[in-house]
Order: C-alpha cells, then structure tokens, then sequence
C-alpha cells in the first residue's frame, strides 16, 4: 500500500540542464519546469497530501546572471497571475516563504493577491519557497525573538517564529537531478525528514516519476530516536 507523506518537500533541479541538452536556452527549462510543477500540484492534490513545499528560488539564486533572475521572475509572475483563480477553484491554499524584501514590486503584488484570494480555501496547502534560504530563516526567526524581548525559548516556541509556523514537518523530501544536496533548504525542518533523489531533471518528473518516489517512502521505517 502506497503511504503519503502529509508534508511533501521538493527541490525542483534540473531546468538549466533539462535545456541546454536540447540546445535550448535555460528559461526554456524553467517554463517547462513550470508546466511540471502544476502536474505534480494536481497530481499531490489528487492523492490526499496535505501540505507540498516547493523550491522556486533560492537566497543563493540571486547569484545568477541577471537576465536570467529577471525572467525567471517575469515567468513566475505571469504564470501565477494566470493560475490563481484555478487554484480556488480546485480550494488549494497557496502561503509563500522566505524573504520579501528583495522580490520585484509587481511579482510580491502578485503573490500576495494569490495568498488573500485562496486564504479560505482548505483542501491541499500549497507553499511556494521565494528567496528562501534555510539558514535566512532561522536568522529571522532570530532577529523577531530578539527584538520581542524574549530570554530564551523552547524548541516549540522556537519554531513558532518561523515561516512555516503551524505547518508540519515535511515527512519527505525530493531532489530532482542527480545532486544529493540541500542547497540551504529548509534546514529547521528536516530534522528527521526521508530524503529521495531522483536522477530525473525536473521538466521530466512527471506523476509516473513521483508515484516512484511515494512507493520507495512507504518501505521506509521511520524510528525517530527510538527502537522499534
Ligand atoms: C532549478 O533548475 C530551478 C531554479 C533553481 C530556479 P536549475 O536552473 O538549477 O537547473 P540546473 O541545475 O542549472 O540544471
Ligand atoms: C536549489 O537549486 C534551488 C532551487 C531549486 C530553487 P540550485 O540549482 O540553485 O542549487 P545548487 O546551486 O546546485 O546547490
Ligand atoms: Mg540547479
């Protein structure tokens, strides 16, 4: 029997290659990459998860070439506009995390008319990681307990300061691509997380690719610390 995580993670790797191996330019990736996120939402959404977590860009991929950064925003902005009705539609919840001091005006106007038009919705939470680091949000976290006041807090209270506040753990976590690496990933998070690498770029992870990884978590015998 097939076990579902209630809180899936992805790291969504492998546009730039997925392209440059056609002779493509690398935002050819990224919109396909797009195109296969909204499968495996559905997909996700299809097969009772509760919560998905997605990697759309990171703290580090500002490092990029800046047309590259510009029109991956650009993708992302359009593409979302377009999907925020569907998504109420379908009562999926769309929440963001990560820094927002640094995302254009007009892709943060977007996100955040996408997260009140869905705040009611309650079928499947999707979570959109946007200029996300992990370590950027325990820095945060941090830097609010600080000024709050606070002496000193428990692992509970800790994580109440955190971006994904109220959400569960991430029960597994995907890598497409090859690279076995977190990236700066959630790192609070996944403290005892199961990890699945999948060789797969991401413009080519389709349902069939995740049904792989489901069934390979559901042999995993999670002990937490303990004997069973
Ligand atoms: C993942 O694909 C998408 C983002 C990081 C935005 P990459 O763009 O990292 O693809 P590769 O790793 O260069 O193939
Ligand atoms: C991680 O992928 C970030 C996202 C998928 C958004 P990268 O391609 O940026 O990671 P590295 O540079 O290979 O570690
Ligand atoms: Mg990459």
């Amino acid at each position: 029997m097939l076990k579902i995580p209630k809180h899936l993670a992805i790291i969504m790797d492998g546009n730039g290659r997925w392209a440059q191996e056609k002779g493509l330019p690398r935002i050819a990736g990224h919109y396909e990459g797009t195109k296969r996120a909204e499968e495996i939402v559905y997909a996700c959404q299809d097969l009772g998860i509760k919560f998905l977590t997605l990697y759309t860009f990171s703290t580090e991929n500002w490092k990029r070439p800046a047309e590259e950064v510009k029109a991956l925003f650009e993708l992302f902005e359009n593409y979302l506009g377009k999907k925020i009705t569907e998504l109420k539609e379908r009562n999926i919840k769309l929440r963001f995390i990560g820094r927002k001091d640094r995302i254009p005006k007009t892709t943060l106007k977007i996100m955040e008319e996408a997260e009140e038009q869905t705040k009611d919705c309650s079928s499947f939470t999707v979570i959109l990681a946007v200029d996300y680091g992990g370590r950027d949000e325990i820095i945060r976290a941090v830097n609010k307990i600080l000024s709050s006041g606070i002496k000193s807090v428990t692992e509970e209270e800790f994580s109440k300061f955190l971006d994904l506040a109220g959400i569960p753990d991430p029960d597994l976590l995907i890598r497409t691509a090859g690279e076995e690496r977190i990236s700066n990933f959630l790192l609070w998070h996944i403290a005892y997380t199961e990890f699945y690498f999948s060789p797969v770029y991401w413009p080519d992870f389709t349902k069939e690719e995740l049904l792989k990884a489901l069934e390979d978590f559901s042999y995993r015998k999670r002990k937490f610390g303990a004997v069973l």
